[in-house]
């Protein structure tokens, strides 16, 4: 048995929040975030809609497509570093109830902006083994809601969003995820983390007053890792799979920072049509921001049916993460 992704969709939450509303909150330009990220504009989620809302209904549209009737589904795993719930329940159990999903096991993933990669690692083997047949992945976030709107070193670059597929069994190889890898290292915690509110600093009002429970950053030392991360990710999973980059049809590395992108997409010779690129208008989404990307093009008409995708992903942990995939759902139709 084969994994192949079905399908594909997203959720963007309709706020818009822009380079000029942040230059009224922190010290801050529209200039110096244009230059040093690429980025215009991100989402940010509604006060009373929640991270398992975005998930939901960007798992709805999945679903959707994927001709898989929701009783099908026989696991729902999310990806997220803004859950509903700090502890439990999980996002993922309240994305399953929101779609009347019962009986199946729903649980909760944490590899910060890796996060989807790791869910097409875990799908893949859920499914190969023959333990199950249709998965539903999301990656979900609220990050506003762990975002201090005092530190310009991070409220400038992240946004809210999220995005799904539909993994199923099938027996024709030509259609399945060719391999997944991944890896973590936490030795390098520390840079990005959100210090507050678990088992190191408890919810206390000292840590609180500290503002530990929001994401910290250490920009430039994550930046430099990951350039040099994400290009090796690619340079090993195409060796791996002896696969040139002129084989790959769309490269979808995760949306952080449009310096990032340019670097890893220029060293390894991906013409600028075949790389996503939407940070400008969503900021980071996190674990959100590979499936978005991956949902635009595909509403763009720019992946179709036996596409091969190369995703390529870093995040907190420090996590990372390339995955070669087939796209093997039914084309858009507008
Ligand atoms: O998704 C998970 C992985 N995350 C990432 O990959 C993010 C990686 N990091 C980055 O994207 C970049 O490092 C940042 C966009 C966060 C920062 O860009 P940078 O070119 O690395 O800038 P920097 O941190 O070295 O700061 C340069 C200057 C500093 O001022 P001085 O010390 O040169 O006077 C900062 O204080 O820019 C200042 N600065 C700002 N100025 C205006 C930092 N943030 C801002 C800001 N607006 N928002």
């Amino acid at each position: 048995m084969y994994a192949a992704l079905r399908s594909i969709g997203s959720y963007v939450p309709k706020n818009i929040l822009t380079n000029h509303d942040l230059e009224k909150m922190v010290d801050t330009t529209d200039e110096w975030i244009v230059k040093r990220t690429g980025i215009k504009e991100r989402r940010i989620a509604d006060t009373d809609e929640v991270t398992s809302d975005l998930g939901y209904k960007a798992a709805l549209q999945a679903i959707e497509r994927s001709g898989i009737k929701t009783s099908d589904i026989d696991m729902v795993v999310c990806a997220t570093l803004s859950p509903d719930y700090l502890t439990m329940p999980s996002t993922a159990a309240m994305i399953s109830q929101k779609l009347g999903i019962k009986n199946v096991m729903a649980f909760d993933i944490s590899a910060a902006c890796t996060g989807f990669v790791y869910l097409m690692s875990l799908a893949k083997a859920f499914i190969e083994s023959g333990t199950k047949k249709n998965i539903l992945i999301i990656g979900a976030e609220k990050i506003s809601s762990i975002i201090d709107y005092e530190d310009r070193s991070t409220c400038i670059l992240f946004g809210d969003g999220a995005g799904a597929a539909v993994i199923c069994a099938t027996e024709d190889k030509n259609e399945a995820i060719v391999d997944v890898l991944a890896s973590a290292d936490g030795n390098f915690g520390e840079l990005l983390i959100t210090p507050g509110c678990g088992s190191v600093n408890p919810i206390r009002e000292d840590n609180l007053d500290q503002r530990l429970q929001y994401m910290k950053m250490a920009g430039n030392e994550v930046f430099k890792v990951a350039v040099k991360t994400l290009t090796k990710d690619v340079v090993d999973i195409l060796k791996k799979n002896s696969i040139e980059a002129h084989d790959i049809d769309m490269f979808i590395p995760h949306q952080a920072n449009y310096r990032i992108i340019e670097a890893v997409r220029s060293k390894l010779d991906f013409p600028l049509e075949k790389c996503a690129m939407t940070v400008a208008k969503y900021g980071n989404t996190s674990s959100a921001s590979i499936p978005m990307a991956m949902n635009d093009l595909y509403e763009e008409g720019k992946i179709k049916h036996g596409d091969l995708m190369l995703l390529d992903a870093f995040g907190g942990g420090f996590t990372w993460g390339s995955a070669l995939v087939r796209f093997a759902g039914k084309n858009i139709t507008n």
